[in-house]
């Protein structure tokens, strides 16, 4: 069997434990890169204001790790907006993994604001505290948003188009400030722009959440589906492990590697109505049968019509081999949305 990167670096973390500070760490993505490095016996400090994290998630990782991996853990209930906040989060750490941010294209429209103080400065004042507390490597959530209106597929790295959102706007701008950083101080980061990433505590709740978790939570009600559109606009879904493997490569990475941003994704591409299908059919193995068909409205307002990563550059230079198709990642990740969404029935 072939050993990959991502084993080689677990191995290496294991035997030599680091600091790592992940902000954002109450939510989706944050708390599932907190399960990880935890169970990889790492000292973790995490940071969130809880403006859409929960405590509920820190709860739960808590539950799936020793007392001994927990005690590893620091939280700190700050806001990345307060420079003071980020400096004291990022005292003693090896690697940032900055995920906090204000997510959601039709959130930045109704709030353009929040997003940019959030997305923008929030990013600025990480920058400059990781810098100036000179930690070893800076990793940070990018986003597919940011190839815009470019016609291409695949999505490669180098080719992009105009932002479609002010969401677009703030993503863009950490990566235009993340150069600006290396250029200017030597600082180099690492930006991953992240397709559709779904799994585990990605939360069904609010106006603003991510279609797996909605439209799973909406069949196990026995609600209506909404698709935007005809149903054709197309996704490259990317479950969160495969996600959580391309933050610990980064972090750990050398050389000409830094300085990049790298698409995370699967490299395929799935439509509203194939998804659609996919959760029913998951959903009847657990043991929920939606018998609904899917209600079409209007297109939403600053939405990619398709979107598929080219992922031979992060494959390449990072050794990212993702773990989990589509189908795989929903496979895992349905028993759990079954449990919970149950659970507060
Ligand atoms: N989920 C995806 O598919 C996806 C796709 C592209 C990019 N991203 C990016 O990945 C990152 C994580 O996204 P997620 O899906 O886990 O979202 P999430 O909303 O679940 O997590 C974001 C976390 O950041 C925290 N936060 C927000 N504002 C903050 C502030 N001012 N100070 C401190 N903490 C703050 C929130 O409370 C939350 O816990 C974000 O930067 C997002 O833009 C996500």
């Amino acid at each position: 069997m072939t050993v990959t990167a991502y084993q080689t670096v677990k191995e290496m973390l294991i035997q030599s434990p680091k600091t790592w500070l992940i902000t954002g760490v109450a939510g989706f993505i944050g708390s599932n890169l907190l399960e990880t490095l935890l169970l990889l016996d790492q000292r973790v400090v995490g940071l969130d204001n809880f403006a859409t994290g929960f405590k509920h998630n820190l709860d739960e990782v808590q539950g799936l790790v020793s007392d001994e991996q927990w005690q590893r853990f620091t939280f700190i209930k700050g806001d990345i907006r307060q420079l003071a906040d980020c400096s004291k989060a990022c005292k003693g750490i090896d690697y940032v993994l900055h995920q906090a941010a204000l997510g959601s294209v039709p959130r930045s429209i109704a709030d353009p604001i929040n997003t940019n103080d959030t997305n923008i400065s929030g990013f600025l004042n990480m920058l400059v505290a990781a810098r100036d507390a000179q930690v070893t490597s800076f990793t940070y959530a990018a986003s597919s948003s940011t190839y815009g209106d470019h016609p291409a597929l695949p999505k490669v790295e180098a080719n992009i188009g105009k932002p479609l959102s002010p969401y677009a706007v703030t993503k863009y701008v950490n990566e235009l400030y993340a150069d600006v950083f290396a250029r200017t101080y030597g600082f180099n980061t690492i930006g991953l722009r992240y397709f559709n990433i779904f799994g585990k505590r990605q939360t069904p709740d609010g106006a603003y959440a991510a279609v797996i978790p909605k439209w799973t939570a909406a069949m196990i009600a026995g609600d209506d589906v909404f698709i935007n559109g005809d149903g054709d606009t197309s996704r490259d879904f990317n479950f969160i492990e495969n996600a959580v493997q391309a933050n610990i490569l980064a972090a750990t990475a050398n050389g000409d590697a830094k300085n990049q941003v790298y698409n995370v994704a699967v490299g395929g591409r799935t439509t509203l109505n194939t998804l659609f299908i996919a959760l029913k059919d998951n959903l009847a193995i657990n043991g929920v049968n939606y018998t609904q068909e899917a209600v079409y409205r209007d297109f939403r307002e600053g939405d990619v019509r398709h979107s598929q990563a080219d992922i031979s550059k992060i494959q390449k230079a990072l050794g990212y081999a993702p773990q989990f198709d589509i189908i795989q990642g929903i496979e895992k990740a349905m028993p759990w949305y079954v449990e919970s969404l149950n659970k507060k029935c």
